[in-house]
């Protein structure tokens, strides 16, 4: 019977699908990340066919080689696979696959949940209420900024940014401008949408910029000090992706200064830490990565992810690879 090791606890429905496909399953024991001495402990004490991982496990060379050459397949239950060493992996001859497509509109949901709540200063008011603070309309209290037919900056044009843009576009009227690598021009004419050839010409342009790149060697640090400063100064920052994409620091700088008018952050750039300075600061809006965190979502996720280890240990192809 295949054995498949899953590193922390995950919603049932990814357990019971590996089960029902006959599959033994090892569970971390106890629901906390492990540290790295303690997975390859764990890899090289039984032989595991697969192993279930999650965004907050270093998959190294180390770990792969703990795993042992048995080890078809890391799967990783997530979008994102930065915390895993492609290279190692294909040098040890072990498939990753992530789990696309079934968070999307949820990331792009949260993403406008973090934009109108800038926008319309909801984590202040809320704060504001509860401290009994509230003795009566008045017409200058908490004044925020419309989120209507303002323009939208999408700086990565994948699944999650294409369906922010959608909502942008189709329920609150924005106008769009994007970068990304590759331009689109069945997306331009659909949205009414203008492509920027750089980055600079979004941040310059855009009321409301949000992040929606992957975490490489070539997006760490994208938006910048000097970066910020092309944003208008009533400009909102909204990311959704990685943390290390923008440099925590320089931000917390320009909402302290008053370079750009406010931030709402899902992520940060050395989880689960996060820049004191933006604990102090209330333009901005922090969620501890929690944009594809629904019960339904997570379901799917678990479930891809399972059906990934499936294919691998089946002797298919995973729909999922990544290379
Ligand atoms: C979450 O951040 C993911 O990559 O799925």
């Amino acid at each position: 019977m295949p054995k498949v090791f899953v590193t922390r606890i995950i919603p049932d429905a990814g357990i019971n699908k590996l089960t029902r496909a006959g599959y033994e399953v090892h569970l971390n024991p106890e629901d906390r990340v492990l540290q790295k001495d303690e997975l390859i402990g764990l890899l090289e004490k039984e032989r595991y066919d697969a192993v279930l991982a999650l965004l907050t496990d270093k998959l190294d060379k180390d770990i792969f080689k703990a795993a042992g050459p048995q080890c078809k397949i890391f799967s990783n239950m997530a979008v994102g696979f930065d915390n895993v060493d492609l290279d190692a992996a294909k040098e040890m001859q072990i498939m990753v696959s992530n789990t696309p497509g079934v968070l999307t509109d949820t990331v792009a949901e949260h993403t406008f949940a973090l934009l109108l709540a800038i926008a319309h200063r909801i984590s202040e008011a809320d704060n504001f209420t509860r401290a009994g603070k509230y003795h009566g309309w008045e017409p200058m209290m908490l004044l925020g900024s419309d989120v209507s037919k303002k323009t939208l900056g999408i700086i990565g044009l994948g699944r999650i940014g294409s369906r922010v843009a959608y909502h942008a576009r189709k329920g609150f009227d924005m106008n769009v401008i994007y970068y990304d690598v590759k331009r689109s021009e069945d997306f331009e004419r659909e949205f009414g949408a203008t492509f920027s050839s750089d980055v600079e010409g979004v941040l310059k342009a855009a009321d409301f910029v949000s992040i929606h790149v992957p975490l490489m060697e070539q997006t760490r640090h994208l938006i910048n000090a000097e970066r910020l400063k092309l944003m208008k100064k009533s400009a909102y920052l909204i990311n959704t992706s990685r943390g290390p994409i923008i440099d925590e620091k320089a931000l917390a700088g320009a909402l302290k200064s008053g370079i750009i008018r406010g931030a709402a952050l899902d992520v940060f750039e050395a989880e689960p830490k996060v820049e004191p300075e933006l604990l102090k600061l209330n333009n901005v809006i922090l969620t501890p990565h929690i944009a594809s965190a629904t019960e339904e979502t997570r379901d799917k996720m678990a479930e891809l992810a399972a059906f990934n280890i499936i294919e691998a240990l089946e002797g298919r192809t995973p729909p999922n690879l990544v290379k």
